[in-house]
């Protein structure tokens, strides 16, 4: 066990450490939940709560600053899921990065789905191949989930894609309350199933559906920070990626989101939550353009990437 992964360093009850224990996979995990959290999932003491919580941050080093030289080496090294398009790798920055929520909005058809399927096998795949030999945890609200979608794209890497369908865990989310619980009491499935990447696909069809008009706006926001919190969360402390995908709303009054006022759904307190927001439109055939929207670090950048039987790619199907 690591000196940051043992709960035994921890001077409190032994007691209150079992229980500890048997809720948070590592002390990362219970470093990064807040204490009030932990004193209603673990049922402890507000002070043996706030002790532990604080103890764990200390371990960690989560109470010393970094240096940015640290930090972009950091970055650097921080291993990336290709999307199997060259292209929309390049405007990601060499692909999906781990530690932080990435988002794909877009209208119908014009792939989220499919660049999520996608990424539920390139993840499993070694790094040298793109992927971070891991598993996939897929949250479906949507109920559009289509494992022979996926064994098609398997072929592509595989003659028998069963084992690569093994490593993709599906739940089914029915409403907000359902979505929350799952991602909520996530911890020890993504510990223990060793998953490197989590899409929920997609982000706003619950929210919208069961918060709708400007009188329940308010609600709604306050439920979306929390979960996007825990989302950040489980990013960080599991080291792995997450894929959200959401709709597009046409806002006239929106000057800064390009082509046709189009932007992503669920408001302003949302779209600060995910680091990178792609936005995805349709183009000829099968070829689909993403477009870098409101990133801190990437480029506005467009890139063209085709919908093929096989999978995502840069061009268009053979036989096409
Ligand atoms: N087996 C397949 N072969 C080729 N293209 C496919 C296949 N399955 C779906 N597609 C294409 O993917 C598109 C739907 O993408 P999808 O990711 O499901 O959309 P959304 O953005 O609504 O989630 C459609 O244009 C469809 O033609
Ligand atoms: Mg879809």
């Amino acid at each position: 066990m690591s000196s940051t992964n043992d709960f035994t360093k921890l001077t409190i009850a032994k007691e209150v450490r079992g229980r500890l224990q048997e809720e948070f996979p590592s002390l990362m995990a219970l470093a990064a939940t807040p204490p009030a959290e932990v004193m209603k999932r673990c049922e402890v003491s507000k002070s043996s709560a706030e002790r532990a919580v604080n103890q764990a941050r200390k371990i960690i080093g989560m109470n010393q600053p970094t240096t940015a030289a640290s930090l972009l080496k950091k970055e650097l090294d921080r291993p990336r899921i290709t999307t199997s398009s060259q292209s929309l790798d390049d405007i990601l920055g060499g692909g999906i990065t781990v530690g932080s929520i990435t988002e794909f909005s877009g209208a119908f058809a014009t792939g989220k789905t499919q660049i999520s399927f996608q990424l539920c096998l390139n993840v499993q795949r070694s790094v040298e191949d793109g992927g971070l030999a891991g598993k996939a945890l897929f949250l479906d609200t949507e109920n559009t989930f289509a494992p022979a979608r996926v064994a098609e794209m398997a072929y592509s890497y595989t003659d028998d894609p069963s084992e690569y369908l093994q490593n993709i865990l599906v739940s089914r989310a029915y409403n907000t309350d359902h979505q929350i619980q799952l991602i909520d009491k996530a911890d020890k499935i993504l510990e223990k199933n060793n998953i490197r990447l989590i899409i929920i696909d997609s982000m706003a069809s619950h929210f919208r559906a069961e918060f709708p008009g400007k009188e329940n706006l308010p609600r709604r926001q306050q439920t979306l920070m929390a979960h996007a919190e825990t989302l950040q969360r489980l990013a960080e402390s599991y080291n792995l990626a997450i894929i959200t995908t959401n709709q597009i709303l046409s806002n006239p009054d929106n000057l800064f989101s390009g082509a046709n006022n189009l932007e992503p759904a669920l408001g302003f307190a949302w779209g600060h939550r995910p680091t990178h927001r792609i936005l995805l439109r349709k183009s000829r055939g099968t070829a689909r353009i993403a477009r870098i929207f409101d990133s801190p670090e990437l480029a506005e950048r467009e890139a063209v990437y085709h919908i093929t039987p096989q999978g995502i790619r840069d061009g268009p199907p053979l036989d096409y």
